[in-house]
């Protein structure tokens, strides 16, 4: 067991540990969370939004929101990377009840597969039904350059083949299977509302597949040539562990990667978070516009 001070009241929280010795996040204290936000807001938003680095200004679009910073609400990891903001906003865009996450939980931060997945776990106790996933990532297909916009239609979970699949542990036989299928990962059909919302809007959008890897360095030459040549299209810190927690419990999942900078496979250019933010203030607009349109043509 661990004990962990509550940030405001000091109270401590309780944390099973798993046999990494990480602390594990059960069914109960995910639906302390879920009551919290329950009472806390009169929306029922069906459709969550996960915003990634230097993506969260897009949070600022949604109307009549309520705020619920990630310090107020038990057990919810803080999130400590610069480009984000640590809060949900809970409110409309385009006539869409959504629950967005402004800033995200990332494994390299120090918290366990079962703390950065809690989230997604407490959308589902919400009865969201559909995940859209943002990242900013670093563009290995050579055709990307930054600024563009790619829609995730496969992902590499090389972190859960090193062993950190956010699975790992008892199994919540209450949300899904021991073993479940990750076939389709990402839904083929809002994919294609997806492409169909990009031709709409006139926003070019790649697709392609993403590599998540625990960071925080940015990979070596070497890695990126071996992540090229496993097929990777893009590489980021973040979105697979939560796709796979989502797919667990049924929820569809769609994927966008902003590109924000060009891998750099031959080690003669740098690459910095300054670039991933500064990236994000193109892509931000663009994927307002494809989010706005898509949220359009979905009936929940
Ligand atoms: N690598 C990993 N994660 C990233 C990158 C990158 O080049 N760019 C933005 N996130």
């Amino acid at each position: 067991m661990l004990e962990i001070n509550d940030h405001q009241t000091g109270i401590p929280w309780v944390f099973y540990l798993n046999m990494n010795n990480q602390p594990f996040i059960s069914l109960d204290q995910i639906d302390e969370v879920a009551n919290r936000i329950r009472i806390g807001t009169k929306y029922r938003p069906k459709i969550g939004l996960i915003l990634g680095s230097g993506l969260g200004e897009l949070a600022d679009s949604i109307e009549n929101p309520d705020f619920f910073p990630f310090k107020d609400l038990p057990f919810w990891p803080q999130s400590t990377v610069r480009g984000h903001t640590g809060r949900l906003v809970v409110g409309n865009l385009e006539n869409q009840s959504l629950l967005v996450m402004q800033g995200r939980i990332h494994f390299y931060e120090g918290y366990s597969m079962s703390q950065v997945t809690m989230p997604i776990r407490v959308m589902q106790r919400l009865g969201i039904e559909i995940l859209i996933v943002t990242n900013a990532a670093g563009g290995i297909n050579p055709d990307f350059v930054p600024g563009d916009l790619m829609l995730i239609t496969d992902n590499l979970n090389l972190i859960g083949m090193m062993g950190f699949n956010p699975l790992i542990g008892p199994n919540l036989d209450e949300l899904g299977p021991r073993f479940p299928d990750m076939s389709q990962a990402y839904d083929r059909a809002l994919m294609e509302t997806s492409r169909q919302a990009a031709f709409e809007t006139g926003i070019s959008l790649h697709e392609g597949v993403y590599a998540g890897l625990s960071g925080p360095s940015f990979e070596s030459p070497a890695d990126l040539r071996f992540l090229r040549a496993s097929g990777a299209d893009a590489v980021g810190m973040s979105t697979v562990a939560e796709v796979i927690v989502a797919r667990h419990a049924g929820t569809r999942c769609l994927g966008f990667s902003g590109i924000s900078n060009k891998a750099n496979l031959d080690g003669n250019t740098v690459t910095t978070h300054e670039e991933v933010l500064e990236a994000g203030r193109v892509i931000g607009p663009k994927l307002e516009k494809i989010l706005r349109s898509i949220l359009r043509k979905i009936s929940l």
